[in-house]
């Protein structure tokens, strides 16, 4: 028997529980590991709390770090003492052990500790797909990412640095703009008493930015679409403050011929090649120092409750692991 949370109905942090589960052999395809550290993304609250549902009971948690222990029948490119990592669906990584497919987890490099994977499956892989895939930053692009002293945030502020942006970031106090601005945000606006919109039209001079980067949602929809130079692209990837309002295309018209996605880092990492591909540029992006982690907050995976209650209320910075 070892230790994972479960929950069997939706609600606050404490529908989470403890328990013990049996996770058995590895099957054909399968590799079983012994998880060493888990991270916390703020898409578990949306399964927790039912915005994203999810048959129940289930477990919770996308991504984690560990030792492989046990391969199944047909598994021949990892071996027990392999040190892997994942980021993957369904949520059941809040565990001590877990079995999944070999073709779900990543080898890591002597460069990547346990607990940097942790912190930068989802987070850095979404950071990756962001930047490089979904609009392309080039030097010399002035971007605005929202939460910019985030898990999300803090990474994409610095690969976006390095790949010669300037970086309008929001943030809600003045303690995370420090932190912000330490991570290579050019501009941290501290949005509970600035006006983003007024302060990206004003360090562009007018033009306005090529691309935001909005994870907050409904509370900050309108005034990012704001931000936007005509052509501009509108990236929705996260609701902490709750999902968007039904879309009127008149908007992106008026704008200036917007472009809207809503993408998923799921659908960026879909094909094995593209996962292998993209892994190795985070991990080579991190290891070469132009990007660093954050981890500023861990918990034991037993105290979740407290973790998420922190995430929610916007006490975190940067990443978050959970030991199990
Ligand atoms: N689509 C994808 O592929 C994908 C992948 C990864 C993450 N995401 C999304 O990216 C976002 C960031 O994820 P993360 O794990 O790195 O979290 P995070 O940014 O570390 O935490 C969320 C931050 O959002 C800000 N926020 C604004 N309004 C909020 C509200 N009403 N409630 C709570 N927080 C609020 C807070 O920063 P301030 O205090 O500075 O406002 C808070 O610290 C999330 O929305 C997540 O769903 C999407």
């Amino acid at each position: 028997m070892t230790k994972a949370i479960r929950y069997d109905k939706t609600g606050g942090p404490d529908v989470m529980k403890w328990v013990d589960v049996d996770v058995g052999e590895p099957g054909e395809g399968e590799v079983r590991l012994r998880q060493s550290a888990c991270g916390l993304n703020y898409i578990d609250v949306y399964f927790r709390n039912g915005l994203y549902p999810q048959p129940l009971p289930a477990g919770l948690g996308m991504e984690a770090a560990g030792e492989v222990t046990a391969v199944g029948k047909g598994v021949s490119a990892l071996k027990a003492g392999d040190r892997v990592a994942y980021v993957a669906r369904p949520p059941g990584a809040y565990a001590q052990e877990r079995v999944l497919r070999a073709d779900q987890v990543i080898k890591l490099p002597d460069a990547i500790s346990d607990e940097a994977a942790a912190s930068i499956m989802l987070q850095g892989l979404t950071a990756q797909y962001l930047l490089r895939r979904t609009y392309r930053v080039k030097a010399g692009d002035t971007i605005l990412i929202q939460a910019a002293a985030g898990g999300v945030g803090l990474l994409v502020c610095q690969w976006a640095k390095a790949l010669g942006a300037t970086v309008i970031g929001t943030v809600g106090s003045d303690e995370k703009a420090a932190i912000a601005k330490a991570h290579g945000c050019d501009h941290p606006v501290v949005y509970t008493r600035e006006d983003f919109t007024a302060r990206v039209r004003e360090i562009t001079n007018g033009a306005g930015v090529p691309v935001v980067y909005d994870s907050i949602g409904k509370d900050t929809y309108t005034k990012s679409l704001d931000c936007l130079a005509p052509l501009g692209m509108f990236v929705s990837f996260g609701n902490a403050s709750g999902p968007l309002p039904p879309i009127d295309s008149s908007e992106f018209a008026g704008r200036g011929s917007l472009f809207f996605t809503r993408p998923t880092l799921f659908t960026y990492i879909a094909k094995r090649a593209d996962y292998e591909a993209n892994a190795a540029e985070l991990f080579d992006v991190v290891a070469s120092g132009k990007v660093k982690t954050s981890i500023n907050q861990r918990y034991a995976l037993e105290d979740v409750g407290l973790a998420h209650a922190d995430l929610e209320a916007r006490k975190t910075t940067g990443s978050t692991i959970l030991i199990p």
